[in-house]
């Protein structure tokens, strides 16, 4: 009589954690050798600190009168307060509980109470911070930081537009995985039909790394190529659709799409880009931009929308916002769970970029945990730049 054979235990697809940033993993040393969007730097306030959270760590941000932006530890190296209460001097940071004050290299120049020349002992962790297309970076890696900017802006005049940052509550991987995955606009974004001109028919995806991330292509049964660069280590740099109410003004803008985890289950979608109209052109962009942010009146958090498409309250299909596209979004990609479940997928071949970006992140992450060389990435020049491809 034959023995039932024991179930088999599945392998495991992947042998490192794809989607965790958290410090000390080899997925935080990875994303730690890059500078990352911490702030909308528009929303940055001036001479007040604020708290943030960034792969799983908080920190303090703030703006120094020079205008400086600065990113420091979370509490104080005295007796631990938070940093984010304390008072703006110039660039410098005092703390509230006992007056003590950090300059932007995080030497200790002031303490009220204590003897001259202890303060020489005393420092605050600070981490390099700076501003490119209206998005504050910071480096939270060792050493020196890479080059900045971490990429170049499009070439050719235009203006530079800010969509302000959004929370998701869902692994930043998931997020920067969608924009691998140019088969989903014609499905998900076909409500309200803001990409029907890419949408007509499915592309055929291929892609391949570059030694600044991987760039992908969409080729369509005309020939036509659309092409898109995905930095690593989180920004997908792509055109997009005219934004709401600005159709018909400027074609399709530049967008840098970045995805930065706030910590595993959350991340933020940072979006700077190039808008092309020049002159008269560009005066009458900012007036309308500007009528339209007058008029907009109370728009719906985009949560709140996303909560009742999920609870079943709203039909996906009826859903109209102004940010309507991040709505889609955020609704199928957070949706999949706050950490996706990758063991479990069927992929096909339309997940081509997808599979590619993973062999190459599993790839690095497989390194970094067995203390071997990983990649060095380089910063992507000028001429590598996405194409419309319709
Ligand atoms: S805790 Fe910051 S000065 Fe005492
Ligand atoms: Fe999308």
């Amino acid at each position: 009589m034959n023995e039932m054979a024991p179930p088999q235990k599945a392998r495991a697809r992947y042998d490192v954690d794809l989607a965790t940033t958290m410090p000390g993993t080899p997925g935080g040393v990875f994303m730690r050798q890059f500078w990352i969007a911490v702030y909308d730097s528009a929303a940055l306030p001036d001479g007040r600190a604020m708290p943030i959270r960034i792969m799983g760590e908080d920190f303090a941000i703030y703006r120094g009168h020079s205008g400086r932006p600065q990113v420091t530890a979370y509490r104080c190296p005295h007796r631990g307060a938070q940093m984010h209460l304390g008072w703006i001097e110039g660039d410098d940071i005092r703390c509230v509980y006992h007056g003590w004050k950090f300059d932007c290299e995080g030497k200790c120049v002031d303490q009220p109470a204590e003897d001259p020349g202890y303060n020489e002992k005393v420092r605050i962790r600070t981490y390099p911070t700076a501003e490119h297309m209206g998005l504050v970076f910071a480096y939270f890696g060792e050493g020196e930081p890479p080059h900045f900017p971490p990429f170049p802006e499009p070439q050719g005049e235009g203006v530079i537009e800010v969509r302000p940052s959004t929370e998701a509550p869902c692994n930043y991987l998931q997020c920067f995985e969608n924009s691998m995955d140019e088969v989903h606009v014609a499905f998900t974004h076909a409500p309200g039909g803001s990409h029907a001109r890419i949408a007509h028919d499915l592309p055929v995806i291929t892609a391949e790394e570059t030694d600044w991330g991987m760039m992908r292509y969409g080729t369509r049964k005309d020939g036509q190529v659309r092409q898109t660069l995905h930095y690593a280590p989180n920004a997908v740099r792509v055109f997009v659709p005219p934004f709401f109410g600005m159709e018909g003004v400027g074609g399709w803008p530049e967008m840098i799409l970045i995805f930065t985890p706030v910590d595993d289950e959350t991340c933020r979608w940072f979006a700077t880009s190039k808008v092309f109209v020049t002159g008269a052109d560009a005066d009458a962009y900012r007036t309308k931009r500007a009528e339209m942010q007058k008029n907009a009146g109370a728009v719906r958090p985009i949560m709140d929308v996303v909560n009742d498409i999920w609870s079943g309250k709203l039909v996906y299909e009826d859903v109209r916002h102004p940010m309507l596209a991040r709505v889609q979004d955020i609704a199928v990609q957070a949706g999949q769970g706050r950490i996706a479940n990758r063991e479990t997928e069927f992929l096909g071949k339309s997940d081509a970029g997808i599979v590619a970006w993973r062999r190459i992140l599993a790839r690095e992450l497989r390194l970094i945990a067995d203390g071997r060389q990983s990649k060095t990435w380089a910063t992507p020049g000028p001429e590598v730049v996405p194409v419309m491809g319709a």
